[in-house]
């Protein structure tokens, strides 16, 4: 696909980038270019490269008062062969038109999305970090049309921005603590659970503070309807292994399908784990760890990669698992994962792909 390239005429020196690059924690540093492509009269016009600065919207922009947006997390690499590998974007890319979907929005097809994301990718390759960072490459779509009236608008932007980032989490890789929420829900049967809509994350913030307030590092919410089964955290999901069997929610579409629970359920499986995809409920969860069955919990993600859960706050107290320290599961896990990912190891599944 035909991609025009706009380069930016005051690109970053390349020492303040080596500066930059040095520790990006996680969205806070963004590279010289962005990528767009705009919807208008029933179609898509070609991706363009540009200069990456701060969009005109009308006040009056459908996504500005009905939020109609969707969004996509995904990760470039460096390898040691200073190959840049981009990992399972046509996941992403399908994911994405199943959002866009729900939330009446034009799909992107397929090659214009990764046409924009490689072309980004190219143009700002010397962003890419090497060792444990990645460049995050964030996709997504906004209702641009100036319109008042509660339908599907006529006109979108979609575009793409790149970052280069560490660790997610301020603690590096050191276990997380989890705050079960009974006040709050994520999703309810029949809504946007399933969707990466910027509403799901807006609805989520308030329990993500309850839970710092609590001294967590993210919230777990539990099922809309009885307040019993275990969801997903505030942006990743989550895997429990109980008596050797490795757990995680089902997708009865209140969840997001996560390229990464997808990726790690494989390589568990390959690794000769039990796996099961079944509700796990918060009672249980509880009387496992206090039995002692349950040995690990991680919660997983395209930003925060696997993260152990070493502790669980609720209202009424709080119970450690394994310790609160990281089990050998969970790092065979990450280790696997991030090995196809960096290209440091084999990729039967054919999951990166050379940019
Ligand atoms: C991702 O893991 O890519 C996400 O979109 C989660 C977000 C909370 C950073």
């Amino acid at each position: 696909m035909q991609t025009i390239v706009e380069r930016h005429p005051g690109l970053t020196p390349p020492d303040r980038r080596a500066e930059l690059l040095r520790e990006p924690g996680f969205g806070k540093v963004f590279t010289d270019h962005m990528a767009m492509a705009w919807w208008r009269d029933g179609e898509w016009t070609a991706p363009r490269i540009t200069p990456r600065r701060p969009l005109a919207l009308d006040p009056a922009a459908a996504v500005l008062h009905y939020a109609q947006e969707i969004f996509e997390g995904m990760k470039a690499y460096r390898t040691e062969e200073g190959e840049v590998l981009l990992f399972r974007p046509e996941v992403n890319a399908k994911r994405f038109a199943r959002s866009a979907e729900r939330m009446a929005m034009p799909q992107v097809p397929e090659a214009l999305f990764s046409a924009a994301v490689e072309a980004l990718i190219r143009t700002d390759r010397d962003w890419i970090p090497s060792g444990e960072g990645s460049l995050y490459l964030r996709p997504f779509m906004i209702a641009t049309e100036a319109f008042l009236g509660v339908r599907p608008a006529t006109e979108y932007l979609f575009c793409v921005l790149a970052c280069p980032v560490g660790a997610y989490f301020k603690g590096g890789a050191k276990p997380v603590t989890v705050w079960a929420s009974t006040t709050f829900t994520r999703a309810a049967a029949g809504g946007t659970g399933a969707a990466k809509c910027g509403g799901n994350y807006a609805g989520s913030l308030i329990a993500q503070a309850e839970a710092i307030r609590h001294g967590c590092d993210q919230v777990v919410f539990l099922d809309a309807a009885e307040h019993r089964w275990i969801e997903e955290l505030g942006g990743m999901n989550v895997f429990f292994l109980v008596d050797g069997t490795l757990i995680t929610p089902p997708l009865t579409g209140t969840i997001l399908e996560g390229v990464t629970r997808s990726s790690l359920l494989t390589l568990a499986r390959e690794e000769g784990l039990k796996v099961e995809e079944r509700p796990y409920d918060f009672e249980t969860l509880k009387a496992d760890a206090a039995s002692g069955r349950l040995t690990e919990a991680f919660a997983c993600g395209t930003a925060a990669v696997v993260a152990a859960i070493g502790e669980v706050r609720h209202a009424a107290g709080a119970f450690a698992i394994a310790g609160g320290v990281e089990g050998p599961v969970t790092s065979t896990l990450r280790r696997r994962l991030t090995d196809i990912q960096r290209g440091q190891a084999p990729d039967p599944h054919g999951w990166t792909r050379r940019v």
